[in-house]
């Protein structure tokens, strides 16, 4: 019997992400920047980004390039999806000279991009999103996967793209329910690390709202730029975690009825109403970001009152969870959150979130 060891040394990984509005009718930058990757390209998109860009896109590429396309909608995000892409590049006999480029939402860029990590064992991937929470979350960062019966993001890897296209003025079709779910990430981003970029977003309401492009640039722009920083320092990733722990919870004990950023966006103020209870953070800061989140029109209410036991059970599973015992990111002020022993987020007593679940189900509830 004998023992080895084997130890790599893996390549470290760096990719651009363009930032600029009218990016996808760039045709010369488009066709050099993506031709550096690959010959041949399968842009995967949702039946309504399909429609909406990919026939474009599709045309500046040229012949070598096929969309493939799927009914959207996050109960679309599965592996019976992942087959069939994958199934309609084997059949047509697309090999590991091919490019993948995801063009959509959060649904898309996660799918698109569990498809290329593992098809012909790993393909370049290139994300180009088209939802604001696309732009600023789902398309950076590297993580991929599919949702199942069991929960969502359950099946998947970290993949990282070899480029990030974005176009911040595609989100001029977006809903504008899909709008704010965005909003709210950009407005997290501002809250656990820059506090400059949430007076920018509290001057800027009516511009943003109206998709002015330099507005939507920058605050685009310094989002992406917030999640990688964190993402690059390793244990701060938590951070971007603010307001899931209870988002996560009201996301599944609304039977994902409450759409994801509406869900955050009340978890941002529990989580906040701990930090509040703690000493940690000023009421007039706490004030600030409920009037910041309500005037960019986020619903801030509940479907129904939520039971404590009902929260914590909803919570037991989050990712941060130690000894079963939830864990919350807690704001210290606007653009500052604090550490506990080298961690970003830590437990609380149960009387302060028995408070803060009260205040909840208080002040956001229709009765
Ligand atoms: N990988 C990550 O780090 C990460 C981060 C955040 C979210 N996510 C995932 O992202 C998903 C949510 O993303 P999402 O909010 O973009 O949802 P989505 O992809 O379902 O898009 C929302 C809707 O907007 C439509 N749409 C997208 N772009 C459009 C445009 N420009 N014009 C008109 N309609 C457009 C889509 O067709 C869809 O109907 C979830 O599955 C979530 O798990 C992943
Ligand atoms: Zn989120």
């Amino acid at each position: 019997m004998s023992q080895l060891s084997c130890h790599l040394q893996l390549p470290p990984t760096s990719y651009d992400i363009v930032i600029r509005c009218g990016l996808l009718q760039e045709e010369a930058f488009l066709r050099k920047q993506l031709l550096a990757l690959a010959s041949r390209f399968v842009l995967i998109a949702d039946e309504k980004t399909a429609s909406l860009y990919g026939k474009a896109l599709q045309k500046i590429l040229g012949e070598k390039t096929l969309l493939l396309s799927f009914p959207g909608g996050e109960v679309n995000k599965t592996r019976a999806t992942k087959e069939h892409l994958e199934d309609r590049l084997l059949e047509q006999g697309w090999g590991s000279d091919t490019c993948i480029l995801a063009l959509g939402g959060g649904v898309v860029t996660d799918l698109a991009g569990f498809v290329a990590a593992t098809y012909c064992r790993g393909v370049p991937f290139v994300t180009i999103p088209t939802s604001l929470m696309a732009m600023i979350d789902a398309s950076l960062g590297g993580k991929t996967g599919v949702n199942t019966s069991y929960g969502k993001n359950m099946i998947g890897c970290v993949y990282q793209p070899k480029l990030v296209l974005i176009d911040p003025c595609l989100v001029s079709s977006l809903p504008l329910r899909e709008l704010r779910n965005g909003i709210v990430e950009i407005i997290k981003h501002g809250l656990i690390a820059d506090a400059s970029l949430f007076s920018y977003l509290d001057t800027h309401v009516d511009t943003l709202l109206s998709l002015d492009p330099e507005t939507l640039s920058y605050v685009i722009s310094e989002s992406c730029r917030i999640k990688i920083t964190l993402v690059e320092q390793g244990p701060k990733r938590t951070l971007l975690n603010f307001g899931h722990t209870v988002g996560h919870a009201l996301e599944k004990l609304t039977d994902y009825t409450l759409p994801h950023g509406e869900a955050v966006a009340i978890g941002i103020l529990v989580e906040s109403h701990m930090a509040l209870q703690m000493g940690l953070l000023q009421q007039k800061v706490f004030e600030k970001m409920q009037n910041l989140l309500a005037r960019y029109g986020l619903p801030l209410k509940l479907p129904k009152r939520f039971s404590y036991a009902a929260c914590t059970e909803a919570m037991q599973l989050d990712k941060k969870s130690l000894l079963g015992k939830p864990r919350f990111v807690l704001l210290e002020e606007m653009g500052s959150a604090k550490s506990c022993d080298g961690a970003y987020c830590a437990s609380v007593e149960e009387s302060v979130l028995e408070t803060a679940l009260t205040w909840m189900n208080d002040a956001l509830c229709c009765n």
